[in-house]
């Protein structure tokens, strides 16, 4: 095809392809050649990026956008934060025991909950899936993972069985020794459902 027709063709074909080889190209923040910028980058800061509002403050104009100009991660200039100290996530109350205060907690927290059908049937769900593992589906810890996973203790021993709720509630809070908490997994009310199933339990199953 060397005729005047072809050559138009192959033109034709290069304009056509030049934006995708124009579009491969990137500089600073942009990823390649966009046409309509209006609504491209939204004024939210996003994570990782600069927020220019405590940039100015801080470096005056001597900062350019997307050129790494923040100093930190979490410090001013960076859009993620370290939230301040004492802030607490909306919706959830903050535990106010350490690990070792089984004593306060024991005392203070009382199960909200009532021993209704739907709560045990709750709690000995929650139970199966999160405690009967190690402690055995009735309790007296021999659940599948033992003797593998040595030392589980039995929850219908005489000890338990004179706990507090609240001292319950507070293992499967924070954990002790080998048993890691329960916390991220379940929710509060879960926690006392299982509290209130593995009450029923112990009255049923004799004592280790
Ligand atoms: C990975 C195995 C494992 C799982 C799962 C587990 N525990 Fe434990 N649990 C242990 C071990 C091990 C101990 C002994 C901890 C220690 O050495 O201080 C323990 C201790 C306890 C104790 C105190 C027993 C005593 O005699 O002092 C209670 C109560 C208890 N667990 C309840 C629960 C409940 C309720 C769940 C479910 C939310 C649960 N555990 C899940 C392994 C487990």
């Amino acid at each position: 095809m060397t005729s005047v027709a072809g050559w138009m063709a192959r033109l034709g074909l290069l304009a056509f392809l030049a934006p995708v080889f124009v579009a491969c190209n990137f500089a600073g923040d942009t990823d390649g050649l966009h046409w309509f910028m209006g609504m491209h980058d939204s004024h939210a800061v996003e994570a990782q990026e600069e927020d220019y509002t405590t940039l100015n403050d801080l470096k005056g104009d001597d900062w350019q956008y997307g050129m790494s100009s923040m100093p930190s991660f979490g410090g001013p200039g960076s859009g993620m934060r370290v939230p301040p100290e004492g802030s607490v996530p909306r919706g959830q109350e903050p535990y106010p025991y350490a690990a070792g205060e089984f004593d306060a907690a024991g005392r203070e927290l009382q199960n909200p909950l009532p021993r209704t059908r739907e709560i045990l049937a709750r709690g000995q769900d929650r139970f199966n899936i999160y405690c009967a593992v190690c402690h055995g589906y009735t309790g007296h810890g021999d659940g599948p993972v033992t003797p593998r996973f040595a030392n589980v203790p039995s929850l219908m021993s005489a000890k338990i069985k004179n706990w507090r709720d609240g001292e319950i509630f507070h293992i499967i809070t924070m954990g002790r020794g080998r048993m890691t908490p329960y916390a991220a997994q379940t929710s509060v009310n879960d926690r006392w459902s299982m509290i209130h199933y593995l009450r029923v339990l112990q009255q049923q199953e004799a004592t280790d």
